[in-house]
């Protein structure tokens, strides 16, 4: 089994547009323990179960093109049944899909026996999405060109709480809206990336930033309300995650983090408090999971022929995190 764990954006600063049409960016990524379930299966062909509504089991999900991906690469006739336990919000700013590729990539390499080095798993990972660099390495990163330039960053632990709002953003769209007074210098966050080594929660909290709240903000007058409530709260800062609408919090300890997440009331928010984490934001277990859980229904996606049929999608339920 494998547990993909989510990330927030503690400071992303939008530098320039490149004449790759992407935006170079100055950005510090940290994972959080709150993270997707994986179990790969050996299997004649590529197929894909998903136990939660909304989420595409198609080629359009990450998590199947890495396998996909990866089996053009390696150029090998290999396949695998991915089961994928879906617990961070989709389309959130929280990195999910780009973490669940990251999982399938670590995953695979071992299954099918490549052996491939980090740095040529992180090309493959870079041609699915920028963010999925990332999550093949761990803790904190400094990420500069187009998020995918990555230096570790040493990092006292944090907690925080994460609040989305139930909808999705879409990433494309985000920095489609940015403009030229979005851009900043990539200063802050170098000195974030500083900050963090000194465990002093508020002044990281008073340095969180992200320059597409500029361009999102406005779309979704729910982000300045999930921000003015994690304050209120008690939040000593507050910040939207990546391409949003997920906005977190950061608080003095993990209690003070539950604290706050049990004041958030509002019951279309959904809220957890979590912890950084310092190892990798993959990591393999060697049990594996044979169903997806008590009671709940799946849906089936195939690549190959060999896992046809469909499910009908599972009643979605959208609860406040337990966490
Ligand atoms: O890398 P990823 O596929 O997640 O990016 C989604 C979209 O976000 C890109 O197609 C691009 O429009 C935009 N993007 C960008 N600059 C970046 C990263 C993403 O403009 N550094």
């Amino acid at each position: 089994m494998l547990s993909a764990a989510a990330k927030v954006n503690l400071v992303l600063e939008i530098r320039g547009k490149r004449a790759d049409g992407y935006h170079e960016l100055a950005t510090v990524m940290q994972a959080v323990d709150l993270s997707d379930r994986l179990v790969l299966d050996e299997a004649p062909g590529l197929g894909l179960v998903v136990n939660t509504d909304g989420v595409p089991c198609d080629a359009t999900n990450l998590a199947l093109r890495a396998a996909t991906t990866l089996r053009e690469a390696a150029k090998i006739d290999r396949g695998v049944h991915i089961t994928l336990d879906k617990r961070i919000p989709v389309a959130a700013g929280l990195g999910g899909g780009s973490s669940d590729a990251a999982a399938v990539l670590l995953g695979l390499n071992r299954l099918w026996g490549l052996r491939w080095p980090a740095a040529r798993l992180a090309e493959v990972a870079t041609a699915l999405g920028m963010d999925v660099p990332f999550f093949l390495r761990s803790g904190a990163a400094l990420g500069t060109g187009r998020g995918e330039v990555l230096e570790p960053v040493v990092a006292g632990a944090l907690a925080l709480v994460l609040v989305n709002p139930a909808f999705g953003s879409s990433t494309a769209e985000a920095y489609g809206r940015v403009t030229p007074a979005m851009y900043t210098d990539g200063s802050r966050a170098m000195r974030l990336a500083e900050l963090l080594r000194t465990r002093q929660a508020a002044r990281v909290a008073a340095s969180l930033y992200n320059g597409l709240e500029a361009a999102v903000a406005p779309l979704h007058p729910e982000i300045e309300r999930m921000r003015a409530a994690l304050l209120a709260a008690g939040a000593l800062g507050a910040a939207m995650s990546g391409s949003g609408p997920t906005v977190f919090g950061v608080a003095r300890s993990f209690e003070h983090a539950r604290q706050i997440r049990g004041r958030l009331t509002r019951a279309s928010w959904r809220c957890w408090a979590v912890r950084t984490l310092a190892g990798p934001a993959v990591r393999m277990r060697t049990s594996t999971m044979s169903s997806l859980g008590r009671g709940q229904a799946a849906r089936r996606g195939t690549l190959d022929p060999v896992f046809g049929g469909s499910n009908p999608p599972a009643p979605t339920t959208i609860g406040r995190g337990r966490r």
